[in-house]
């Protein structure tokens, strides 16, 4: 494929040593290396890759001599109509104003529409494209699509908690399936940001602050939109975004700068934008942070260097909603021209409605400024990815069938399933007769179901009522204690609240054998655009809390969230507390299930749960300081001399409320030691396997026994980290390097095997490029990020 070469690379980023195509199969093989789901004892194959149309680095001839028979039929003012896309719809940000969409497609002058949802309409700008432009290239339709189309599932910080890809990958599926039924054939998902600060609301969009974890599940969503075909009607386009760097926005406000050293960039920011590229993702979609103070939509190292050059992308990147256009206010453009000029040559193809490709790209290709090469390269990857997708044999969607592919009862299983599974008990003590609290007896017994989002008033689920087959808490609730033992209370709203209100609660909850107080943020709370400085319940939720708790009867606290909220009260005082996140179409009967134990909760914490908005970014994969705190409390005075000069707050510890990868369940897990194969490696062999990634053996096998020590069958998702000391470039404490999914029987030990490959000990080092160094090791395979005891061994040179 030929390629276009006429960028400046970033000075300050050096250029990479890895060998030829070494990276892009170091993360091919990542992706095949420890991510391994064991139901029991069964292991489950990874699906095949998608879209063997656009994967990288793979030719089509046939496809590509298809987009060169169109593109030479093509006027200048088509190609750069190709480039052009508008929202049609519902708004998703601050609009252009335009509407005049029906002669501009008659013209040739738009290559894609997004936000347009009726399927009527969608065929009836179709009709335009395909009966009116000279040249009948279909419109390519494209909505954000990213818990599931009309069947909601958990938002995807949900989702990540299963920890289980398999379930991503058939949510998407299901979603791709409702979508393009609709006429919709390409999603702006998945966001695979790696979000380390809970204040960015995006967070709630992500998987999460790990690159290891972020990467399995980047893959998943994007076999699961684009399946084993893209032209299946079934199949949609997917959408890696935001590249990159956007979710380290400075203080975790939306839209901020962001500052991320390479050595960062390559191991934490990029890999799962790695993974969807390298699982065939069509498109991707460039993000309107500033990185390092050029935007990443006019950056010609990520987008150029890093994607087309080193990992061998094909499809199509389209910028964010008018990141071209912020260019401007970014400081690096002082017009609309050289915006355009500047995202074009770094490597945008499309541009996502701020008109100045439209009004610029054909004065500058005239004028010299963009070549015609590089016009037709851009013009290539949208035409690619329309190919690929089966358009031009299948523009039109039935609009008649549109509807059946909604609400299948399988779906909707599967999204009451994927909530189930999402669900973080958080903590579990102090029940009656000194058992935890959960799960509820069944049996006769009076609920007050009591805060804002204890029904679908406030859509806690991110649903509103009425959109498909929903059950309310309390009614689901009902179904098990019947109707007349259950009470509602709304005790506050999300942001205000009265005094008779909480009263009112409290009165219902003195009467109640259990509570149940449902608490939070609504969706609108997380999201774009919803960045927090406090991380705190809103409105009066707190002062309703620590009413309720006063009121003496057992609690059992649902946080519905977009992030994990800093409720430290609510651990002192609580007894059984769950991260229920906003869990979509099935969440209320799989609470409702939770609660009676028909279910037991698995899920797992993918972000680190901060006790003050303080202590935030908080990650567990953080480098040490020269003065490490540990994990003592060292808040309280008197701190001696070595204690008080060290990396800590005077008024808040330093470890999390709770750590990545913590979650509890109705029964209880004890690790063995960690064992592993040999406690020495050589980094030469290690340099020499990853030379060949896909086919590199195992450098390490690490095992540990894991025993169901409770009274009932549990799942349990079995961690493995590492940590390298000694590296020329400084790593984090522990990074996440494997996880399993086992189910083991009460009284049961099973034994959990991971085999490391030699990527696993690669790092990006001080001479900019991949690859492992002599270092000491340490490997846990544990419960979660903070606990556990590591087997020792080295890598020597
Ligand atoms: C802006 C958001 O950042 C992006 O994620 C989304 O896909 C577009 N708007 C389109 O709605």
């Amino acid at each position: 494929m030929p390629f276009s070469n006429s960028y400046a690379p970033i000075a300050r980023w050096s250029s990479r040593k890895v060998p030829s195509g070494l990276m892009q199969k170091v993360f091919a093989a990542l992706l095949l290396c420890g991510i391994g789901v064991v139901m029991g004892a069964h292991a489950q194959a990874p699906s095949p890759r998608s879209s063997p149309a656009l994967a990288a680095g793979v030719a089509n001839p046939k496809l590509d001599a298809r987009v060169e028979s169109i593109l030479q039929q093509m006027t200048l003012e088509e190609k750069v109509g190709q480039l052009v896309q508008y929202s049609a719809g519902q708004p998703t940000g601050p609009g252009t104003g335009r509407t005049d969409y029906d002669d501009m497609i008659a013209r040739g002058q738009i290559g894609s529409l997004f936000n347009v949802i009726d399927p009527h309409e969608i065929n009836k700008y179709q009709k335009i494209a395909m009966e009116k432009a000279r040249l009948h290239i279909p419109i390519l339709f494209g909505l954000d699509v990213i818990h599931g189309f009309k069947t909601e599932f958990p938002i995807p910080l949900g989702l990540a908690s299963t920890w289980d890809p398999s379930i991503v990958e058939k949510a998407s599926r299901v979603a791709a399936m409702e979508a393009s039924a609709d006429g919709i054939k390409w999603t702006f998902s998945p966001m695979v940001d790696i979000a380390r600060d809970a204040r960015w609301g995006r967070m709630a969009e992500g998987a999460g602050e790990d690159p290891f974890l972020g990467s399995s599940m980047a893959a998943a969503y994007v076999r699961g939109y684009q399946g084993s075909q893209l032209d299946a009607p079934d199949s949609i386009a997917s959408c890696a975004k935001h590249y990159v760097g956007y979710g380290a926005a400075e203080g975790g406000r939306d839209y901020n700068s962001t500052e991320i050293s390479e050595h960062t960039l390559r191991q934490f920011y990029l890999p799962p934008f790695h993974a969807a590229v390298e699982a065939g993702t069509a498109t991707l979609m460039s993000a309107f942070n500033s990185l390092n103070g050029v935007s990443s939509t006019a950056n010609p190292f990520t987008l150029k260097q890093v994607l087309r050059k080193e990992w061998g992308f094909r499809g199509l990147v389209v910028s964010d909603w008018n990141s071209v256009g912020e260019l401007i206010p970014q400081g690096i453009a002082a017009d609309g021209a050289t915006a355009a000029r500047k995202a074009f040559l770094a490597g945008v193809d499309m541009d996502m409605v701020s008109s100045l490709y439209h009004d610029n790209l054909q004065q500058l290709v005239s004028s010299g400024q963009v070549t015609q090469l590089e016009l037709d390269e851009a013009v290539r990857h949208v035409l690619r990815v329309k190919l690929a997708l089966g358009l031009f044999e299948h523009p039109f969607v039935d609009e008649a069938g549109a509807a059946k592919a909604l609400y299948h009862p399988e779906s909707i299983a599967l999204a009451q399933t994927a909530a189930e599974r999402s669900f973080v008990l958080l903590k579990n003590t102090n029940g009656p007769n000194g058992k935890p609290l959960l799960p509820l007896a069944i049996g006769p017994q009076n609920i007050a179901v009591i805060g804002p989002l204890g029904d679908d008033s406030s859509f806690p689920n991110g649903a509103p009522a009425g959109s498909g087959p929903r059950v309310s808490l309390p009614a689901a609730l009902a179904q098990r204690v019947g109707q007349d033992h259950v009470f509602r209370f709304k005790g506050s709203g999300i942001l205000d609240g009265t005094d008779g209100d909480i009263a009112a609660a409290v009165a219902g909850a003195q009467k109640a054998d259990v509570v149940i107080l449902a608490l939070g943020e609504t969706p609108e709370m997380s999201g774009e655009a919803a960045s927090r400085a406090h991380l705190g319940l809103p409105g009066r939720q707190q002062e309703l809390l620590e009413a309720i708790v006063r009121a003496g009867r057992p609690v059992v606290l649902i946080l519905f969230s977009g992030r994990p909220l800093t409720v430290p009260w609510a651990f002192d005082h609580v007894p059984a507390v769950i991260a229920a996140w906003l869990p979509g179409i099935g969440g209320e009967r799989a609470l409702a299930r939770t609660l009676f134990g028909e279910v037991n909760p698995g899920g797992k914490l993918v972000v680190s749960w901060p006790r003050s908005v303080g202590q935030e970014p908080l990650y567990y994969n953080h480098l040490n300081t020269g003065r490490p705190a540990g994990d003592t409390d060292l808040t309280h005075p008197p701190v001696n001399i070595v204690e008080k000069y060290v990396s800590r707050y005077i008024d808040e510890q330093n470890t999390p409320q709770f750590p990545f990868g913590y979650g509890g369940s109705y029964t209880s897990f004890t690790y063995g030691s960690t064992r592993i194969s040999t406690p020495r490696l050589s980094a030469a062999a290690l340099n020499t396997g990853l030379a060949d990634a896909e086919h590199q053996a195992a450098a390490l096998t690490a095992e540990a026994e894991v025993t169901n020590t409770g009274g009932r069958a549990g799942q349990e998702v079995v961690q493995l980290y590492i940590e390298l000391q000694g590296t020329s470039v400084a790593e984090p404490v522990r990074m996440l390097k494997g996880f399993k999914i086992v189910t083991i029987a009460p009284g049961e030990t099973t034994k959990v095997t991971f085999e490391l490959k030699p990527e696993a000990f690669a790092i990006w080092n001080a001479s900019n490029e991949f690859a492992a160094e002599q270092a000491k090791v340490k490997v846990w395979i544990s419960s979660d990020s903070a606990h556990g005891t590591p087997a020792e061994a080295e890598i020597r040179p």
